[in-house]
């Protein structure tokens, strides 16, 4: 058992508690490879943002669990070499089982999810609440999820969404114990979130239910997966570079904003990041065909990643600056 708080990280209770009350938003990033950690861990430095460093079950093994704990440790030694206090959660993202969780967590993640949403609310229920009780003996975080995030996500997906029904959130949270919870709202895994038409206007999300969550649960930390802005420059860069990408649609940055500046603390981003380091190395490989360091297109492209969490951060969650409001 390798407990996360020996290893620098922090779990998300304190993180939520301050953006819940600070009106802002924790940054949850998906990680897959090492210039994606560095990126986040860059962007987190350089704008004082706490920060969550996330990845599913099938990364942490792609990259095998040790060789995943000890990159996000290194992180955290880097940001504290600097004389830093940026809290930094490792987070386990769409756990799904409760093997899983415990798995990650007994091997440094200070917070998971178990993501039963696709059960009956009864099993989900059951799921959720053996994952919290195994947890919160180690003092690790736990979210769980009510509706269905539509979308492809690791090669599963869910091609309808079923929206969360605000009447159950709160025998839910009871019953499991968890510290925050997945909501659906009309967001969406992957980069189509929504199929519209050239021209149409993209539907809002669903501000109505989220409102009537808030109700049943005040005071709760709300998470929104699927948020990803899809950001057209990128998807134009990709096919013009060789890649062939058809109907992406992101979630508009304004949606988002609106929802940093309700009862939702984390907002999960895998798809802007690796869609920046897609289009990147296709831009320099394509442009120099000679190139075989690969650290010749790795490092441009971690560096449009970085740009993309910057840009979250300070111009999107609210959360810049605010690694420095108080002791975490
Ligand atoms: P995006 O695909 O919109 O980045 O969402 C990622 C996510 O929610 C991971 O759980």
């Amino acid at each position: 058992m390798i407990l996360f708080k020996k290893l620098g990280f922090v779990n998300t209770r304190e993180m939520f508690k301050k953006a819940y009350n600070g009106g802002y938003v924790i940054g949850a990033f998906n990680f897959v490879c090492l210039e994606q950690m560095q990126a986040i861990t860059a962007a987190a430095i350089e704008t004082h943002s706490p920060f969550i460093m996330q990845c599913s079950a099938k990364v942490r093994k792609y990259i095998h669990p040790v060789m995943a704990r000890h990159m996000a440790t290194a992180c955290a030694e880097i940001i504290q070499s600097k004389g830093m206090k940026i809290p930094m959660a490792l987070h386990l993202d769409h756990g799904t089982s409760y093997e899983e969780c415990k798995a990650a967590i007994e091997g440094g993640f200070s917070s998971v999810m178990i993501d039963g949403s696709a059960l009956p609310f009864k099993e989900n229920i059951e799921l959720t609440a053996s994952v919290v009780e195994f947890a919160h003996r180690y003092d690790v975080t736990v979210e769980g999820e009510l509706g269905i995030v539509s979308g492809i996500e690791e090669e599963v997906s869910h091609s309808e969404s079923r929206f969360t029904d605000p009447d159950a959130v709160h025998e839910f949270v009871n019953r499991t114990g968890v510290d925050s919870l997945a909501i659906s709202i009309g967001t969406s895994h992957g980069l189509v979130k929504i199929k519209v038409k050239p021209g149409e206007p993209v539907p809002p999300l669903r501000f109505d239910i989220l409102a009537e969550v808030e109700k049943k649960l005040p005071g709760f930390p709300i998470v929104l997966h699927g948020s990803s802005a899809i950001p057209k420059e990128y998807i134009e860069m990709i096919n013009r570079f060789g890649g062939k990408l058809e109907h992406a649609q992101g979630i508009p940055v304004d949606q988002v904003k609106k929802a940093v500046k309700t009862a939702v603390c984390k907002i999960n981003i895998a798809s802007d990041g690796w869609i920046a380091m897609t289009a990147t190395t296709r831009k320099v490989l394509t442009e120099n065909p000679a190139i075989i360091d690969p650290r010749k297109f790795l490092a441009p492209a971690r560096d449009a990643m970085k740009e993309v969490y910057i840009y979250k951060m300070k111009e999107v969650f609210g959360c810049a600056g605010m690694a420095d409001q108080g002791k975490m």
